[in-house]
Parts: structure tokens; sequence; C-alpha cells
């Protein structure tokens, strides 16, 4: 019987990558970390990340409208939900939901990596063991923290 080596799984690194106030409502901020290019976006308040690269030609994702759900069951009659949780593909209009990456037409086989995102106080920042390789952490202020 032969072993195949089980390969450690690294604890996830969290990284500060902006100030709260840096990503107004509505608003998205291009971030690189770790080799990768990620969207963050600010819903109404609530923070949400996505790889940045569309799957179908590529376009920033970043740069993509924030639009909601919009269904309908009959002719003349459209319920909108889900406010701004969805981004559209600045190029052919594709559109991706924030919490699961996942497309909103092919949601089986088309989507982008999402990631997981929590807002922090400075103080409970500088001492824990996060990243924050781009800018100074205020005590005072609140950040903007992805995990991968
Ligand atoms: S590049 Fe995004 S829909 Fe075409």
């Amino acid at each position: 019987m032969s072993t195949t080596p089980t390969r450690e799984k690294r604890p996830p690194a969290r990284h500060v990558v902006a100030r709260v106030d840096e990503i107004a409502p509505g608003a998205s901020k291009l971030v690189h970390v770790e080799g990768r290019d990620i969207a963050v976006f600010n819903v109404a308040g609530e923070f949400m990340a996505i790889a940045n690269r569309c799957p179908h030609e590529g376009a920033d994702l970043c740069k993509g409208k924030l639009t909601s759900l919009f269904e309908s069951d009959e002719p003349g009659v459209v319920k909108m939900s889900r406010h701004g949780e969805l981004v559209r593909c600045p190029w052919h209009g594709w559109e991706f939901d924030l919490r699961s990456g996942k497309s909103w037409c092919d949601p089986a086989r088309t989507r982008v990596k999402s990631y997981d995102v929590a807002v922090e106080h400075g103080a409970r920042l500088v001492e824990g063991t996060y990243r924050a390789e781009v800018f100074k952490i205020s005590v005072d202020d609140e950040y903007v923290v992805l995990e991968l």
C-alpha cells in the first residue's frame, strides 16, 4: 500500500487592504494581495470582494457597476431585491453575485473567486497577526480585512 504525502494546509492570512472610509458606498477598490488582483466593493456599508478578472474576456470587474437582482414571474411585473449585491462587467455586461462569485446567467459553470471580508478596528489590528504592507494602522480608524 502506498501512502501519498499530504500537503499541510496553512492557516488563512488576513490582509488589511483599505481604511473603511476609502471606499464609499457603491464604490470599489482594486487591491493586490499575494499576487492576486482583487476587487473590493462597498455595498451599502457591507464590504464584499471577488477576483478582479472577468472570466469572459478579462475585463476589470472593479470597474463594473453595482446592480440589483431583477426577477419576473409574469409580463409587466418586475421584482427587485439584493440591492447592489451584483456587479455588471463593464465590457459585455455579464453579472456576478458578489457574495458567491457565481455568474447570474450560468451559476453552475461560470464564476469568479469570492473572498471573506471583515471590518476591524485599528486597535484590534495592532495586536493581531494581520498583514498591512501598504499603510500605517491607526488605532482610531476602521479597516477592511481580506482573508486568503
Ligand atoms: S469581459 Fe466581462 S462580460 Fe465580457
